[in-house]
């Protein structure tokens, strides 16, 4: 369903695209008229999901806490499609854990994939979208970045992290750059579905006001918007799509 004409013909690149929230919003934009450009370091996914649409104009294998891999992606990219006009950087791990359980090892996974790999995608869209003075950075945060919640130390430190690097570079790279994140709640996704039991998912959807899990389409409707010229003044934002969950004291 097209709801934003502008968005046709736009060269997106969303990481994390071989499945949940990255491929729906993957396929959200190539249904606006978008040429997207899927990234994820899942090979055999991303292969089959780059033949879900016609307008995925391409695909790269890439970690995103990689230096190297993010340089070659947006390097492929260039080639395929000549630039970027929007970036959702959404590729992210999370791994269940008590705080006294958490290696360093794993911390810094955590962190140099929720994190680092963010910054190394917006830095590489920013000095592009500088240059040609227009773009959009869009990058998938969490609730889990806002409120503090149990057993997800490492993953909460990085997604509180991605809040204010997409409040930083929104004053730097203001006026000509957009850069806003999304703060998802619980979301039913591979990585979610993993996480649970169906008596876990049943009690978990009952402290959520809106009884339910939100759908991964409902995440990619957000980003087509902020990327989207009705969004033109939204620069430095952290939404929240959460169903109501941190709208009171005690969720
Ligand atoms: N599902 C939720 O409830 C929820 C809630 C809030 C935020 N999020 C965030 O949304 C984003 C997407 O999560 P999802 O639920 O769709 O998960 P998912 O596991 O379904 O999809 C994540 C994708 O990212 C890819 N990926 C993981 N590490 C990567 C790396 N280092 N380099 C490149 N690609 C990598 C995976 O291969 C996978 O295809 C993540 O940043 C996650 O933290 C999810």
């Amino acid at each position: 369903m097209a709801r934003f004409p502008e968005l046709s013909g736009k060269r997106v690149m969303v990481t994390g695209s071989a499945s949940g929230i990255g491929f729906s919003t993957a396929m959200r934009f190539a249904s606006e008229g978008a040429f997207v450009f899927l990234v994820d370091r899942d090979a055999e996914t991303l292969e089959r999901a780059a033949k879900q649409h016609g307008n995925f104009r391409g695909s790269f294998v890439a970690d995103v806490s990689s230096e190297t891999d993010v340089v070659a992606s947006f390097a492929k990219m260039d080639d395929i499609l000549g630039g970027i006009d929007v970036l959702v950087s959404n590729a992210g791990i999370s791994v269940r854990s008590a705080c006294t359980d958490i290696s360093y090892e794993q911390w810094n996974r955590v962190m140099g994939i929720n994190l680092g790999g963010m910054f190394l995608c917006a830095r590489e869209a920013a000095r592009r979208m500088s240059s040609q003075k227009s773009g959009v950075i869009l990058m998938t945060a969490s609730t889990n970045g806002t409120e503090g919640h149990r057993w997800y130390a490492d993953y909460n430190a990085s997604k509180a992290g991605v809040v204010l690097l997409t409040k930083t570079l929104a004053l730097e790279l203001a006026p000509h750059v957009r850069v806003n994140c999304v703060c998802p709640g619980y979301v039913l996704t591979p990585m979610q579905k993993a996480e649970y039991t169906p008596e876990m998912l049943e009690r978990v959807n009952e402290g959520i006001p809106m009884k339910r899990h939100a759908d991964p389409e409902e995440v990619a409707a957000l980003y087509a918007f902020l990327a989207s010229d009705d969004a033109r003044y939204f620069t430095g934002a952290d939404l929240r799509l959460d169903g109501g969950e941190t709208a009171g004291l005690y969720p």
